[in-house]
């Protein structure tokens, strides 16, 4: 089977960057990250992407007009590097027209929560403040929308009563490096079908 190239967009420690390219490396799905993009210089991600020989290279909003053109940017990035799935992670940037027309339902992002609730920043401490006895993280294809596109695949974590943010955050965190991987494998085996705002997982 040929390998599905993915390219990651990151802004922070990469932790879910890494998950990615240890699944990759281990041939445990048919899929290769060919290059990491973030838009901040010092983002430990593009350390962790040059560790596994990856391409990596800080693209810089500021050095643009706007949106529409730094997107231009990413977009002949990827394109030049031949990605076929473009996968968001901690990623602190909405996604924007040009990226979506050019990426068409390739777009992935995970979020430390169970969507629908609790979108945006600090997820976990949404989910802390409110009392939820669960929460968890999600695998969800992007729309132009906040964290509001249509769902691959969910883990479910409890919420303990000793928790606060950081073990809370942590214990998602071990999901979220699990369900990223098995997201993008059936999706490199071409096992994702999308049915409106529903995605279908076929045997
Ligand atoms: C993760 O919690 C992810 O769900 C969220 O941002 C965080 C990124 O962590 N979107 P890392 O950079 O992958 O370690």
């Amino acid at each position: 089977m040929s390998r599905l190239k993915i390219g990651v967009l990151a802004s922070g420690r990469g932790s879910n960057l890494q998950a990615l390219l240890d699944a990759c490396a281990g041939g445990n799905i048919p899929a290769e990250v060919a290059v990491v993009l973030s838009d901040i210089s010092d983002a430990y991600a593009l350390q962790r992407a040059r560790q596994s020989q990856v391409p990596a290279l800080h693209v810089d909003p500021a050095a643009w007009p706007g949106r529409e053109q730094y997107e231009q940017e990413l977009v002949r990035l990827l394109q030049a590097h031949g990605v076929e799935l473009v996968c968001l992670a901690g990623y602190m940037r909405l996604v924007g027209r040009v990226m979506l027309q050019a990426f068409p339902g390739r777009i992935m992002n995970i979020h430390p929560s169970l969507l629908p609730a609790f979108p945006g920043l600090h997820a976990q401490k949404q989910a802390l403040d409110y009392g939820v006895r669960f929460t968890g993280c999600t695998v969800h294809f992007v729309d132009e929308g906040m964290d509001s596109g249509p769902i691959i695949l969910q883990a479910v974590v409890p919420v303990l009563d000793g928790d606060d943010e950081a073990s809370l955050a942590a214990r998602i965190l071990e999901q979220e490096h699990q369900i990223y991987p098995r997201a993008v494998d059936l999706f490199a085996r071409g096992r994702l079908l999308l049915k409106g705002r529903r995605v279908c997982i076929l045997e």
